[in-house]
């Protein structure tokens, strides 16, 4: 029996490989996107996810419109969010399902339902804020002393602190933050054996990682945590105590959750290109 997955998204050039995995392994149901703003404004990301979604072969999965708010990432993913190639997508002219997150969230949510939350949290806080009860939610989100956006702070969290502070304090989580997914990168040559239309995305992305770092590909921040909801156990977990401050940076604090400390890369990349190819 195939697990009911439901991913937020802020599409975005990671989130478009997350959930083409999402769409392309049996393990899970991919029962819907719920999208909010991030990488690019919610219209975009919305947009993106329709498009997506038509390149999978997968407009059965409805889109839910969910949360706006300032786009903070065009330049990392383009200013259409997908390496300003989103138009070599097909058109979409499906309808968004409904722009009632919550209501999609109390409607379809079960006992085994993962929701994996790989954009800013406004959605899940306000669900959680709702009275919403998430039976396994996983988060790509925050860095222990490191972050991307600041010094300390990883885009998703400080895209909406108050949200990120919400879901770990009130979501229980499994958290999957840069510490770890920072040593997950797909590198030029992994995307060359994979989806051609998805890896034709990468280009900005790979182009600002490799004006910052010596770095060559991207990095898998999103789709390292739909791997766990695909095969659990694939993420090594360790038990914190965090909370989230202000500017967005994860810290000590009094609210136990489950951080992703370490998975077996070459491994779970196999896998990727195994389940990414076509
Ligand atoms: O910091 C990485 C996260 O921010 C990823 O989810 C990426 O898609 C952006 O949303
Ligand atoms: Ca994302």
């Amino acid at each position: 029996m195939a697990t009911p997955l439901i991913i937020d998204t802020d599409p975005g050039v990671d989130d478009a490989f997350a959930i083409a995995l999402a769409a392309r392994s049996p393990e899970v149901d991919l029962i819907g996107l719920t999208t909010v703003f991030g990488n690019v404004a919610l219209d975009l990301t919305t947009r993106n996810a329709l498009r997506l979604l038509a390149h999978l072969g997968r407009t059965d999965v409805p889109v839910v419109r969910g949360a706006e708010g300032p786009a903070g990432a065009a330049d990392v993913h383009g200013e259409d969010g997908l390496g300003g190639q989103a138009h070599t997508l097909p058109e979409s002219d499906r309808e968004i399902f409904s722009d009632d997150v919550v209501g999609f969230f109390r409607e379809r949510l079960t006992p085994e339902t993962v929701v994996v939350a790989i954009g800013p949290q406004t959605n899940i806080a306000k669900a959680l804020d709702a009275g919403v009860e998430f039976p396994k939610l996983i988060v790509m989100g925050g860095g222990l002393d490191v972050g991307n956006t600041t010094t300390r702070a990883e885009f998703n969290f400080w895209a909406d602190p108050a949200a990120a502070r919400t879901v770990i304090r009130k979501g229980n989580p499994i958290v999957v933050p840069l510490n770890l997914t920072h040593r997950c990168i797909a590198d030029a040559e992994f995307l060359a054996r994979v989806d051609p239309v998805l890896s034709n995305l990468t280009g900005t992305y790979s182009a600002y990682l490799r004006d910052r770092s010596d770095n060559r590909g991207i990095y898998f921040h999103d789709a390292v945590a739909v791997a766990e909801a695909i095969v659990p156990g694939t993420l090594t977990t360790k038990s914190h105590v965090l909370d989230v401050d202000d500017e967005g940076a994860l810290v000590r604090g009094k609210h136990q959750v489950e951080v992703a400390e370490d998975t077996d890369w070459p491994a779970l990349r196999t896998f990727m290109e195994q389940r990414l190819s076509v």
